[in-house]
């Protein structure tokens, strides 16, 4: 069912992002590849064209407007369409607000949401003229439910989920666009390498009994939503760890 289509996947090079480009390699998938670190990109792109998928790798800072509009230029004039966006690059240095860290708030800002909104511009256009498409927003468990320390990145995965159901309710009847949420409960990744906020650190090495989610079942979700039939859009899925609570 994703034979001949072209699926760009944003946060390619690690985690999430990784492990669905590996899910949906096969022969006649063709990928678009897309984060900051161009060698984990090329790593990564062998291992799909050994599958049989073609890839195109774009190194791309998705907080910068200019270079995204530039990045799906590339695939449209590559592969003349882009059937599936996947929104998933996105980075979580959580901290207490008190901490004033106001840089980190920006970049969450930045990348969760305005990066977010560019890809989401960067195929609108495309996906119009060519009868449809399917752009699936990477949100989270923060996006429905808020913790002390969160309060920035909940605010950018609140505004996710919300956009998505907007997109959703403008974009699918009468564009053919689907629009689906994923809202991943904790998954081992390096997502939460860019936390410098020592309390939080300190909090999370606290926490037992819970075991996080692996990128794959993640990606097994993702699959699951652009595989479904022609009249069938999955709005919003919520994949927990069994042990979170
Ligand atoms: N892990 C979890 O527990 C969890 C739970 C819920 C939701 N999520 C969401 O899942 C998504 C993927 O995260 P992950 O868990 O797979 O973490 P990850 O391994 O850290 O992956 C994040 C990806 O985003 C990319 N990225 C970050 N900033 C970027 C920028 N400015 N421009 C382009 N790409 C950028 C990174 O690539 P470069 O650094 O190479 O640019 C990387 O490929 C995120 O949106 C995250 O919020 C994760």
């Amino acid at each position: 069912m994703l034979k001949e289509k072209v699926i760009v996947i944003t946060g390619a090079s690690s985690g999430i992002g990784e492990a669905t480009a590996l899910l949906l390699a096969e022969k006649g998938v063709r990928l678009a590849l897309m984060a900051r670190r161009e060698d984990r990109m090329q790593l990564l792109a062998e291992k799909v064209e050994a599958l049989g998928s073609e890839t195109l790798v774009i190194k791309v800072d998705i907080a910068v407007r200019d270079q995204v509009a530039d990045a799906f230029k590339k695939v449209f004039d590559h592969w003349g369409r882009v059937d599936v966006l996947i929104n998933n690059a996105g980075l979580m240095p959580v901290s207490y607000l008190d901490k004033l860290k106001i840089d980190e708030w920006d970049r969450m800002i930045d990348v969760n949401l305005k990066g977010l909104l560019y890809c989401i511009a960067g195929v609108l256009p495309g996906m119009k003229s060519q009868g449809g498409g399917h752009i699936v927003n990477i949100s989270s468990v923060a996006g429905r439910r808020v913790w002390p320390g969160f309060a920035v990145y909940n605010a950018t995965k609140f505004g996710v989920t919300a956009l998505s159901e907007a997109m959703r309710m403008e974009l699918t009847p009468t564009m053919n666009i689907k629009v689906t949420v994923v809202e991943p409960g904790a998954v081992a990744t390096e997502l939460t390498t860019t936390i410098t906020d020592q309390d939080i650190l300190e909090g999370f090495s606290k926490r037992t009994g819970m075991v996080p989610l692996q990128a794959d079942d993640i990606a097994r979700a993702i699959k699951y939503a652009i595989t479904q039939p022609e009249n069938v859009n999955v709005s919003e899925v919520l994949v927990m760890p069994r042990t979170q609570m």
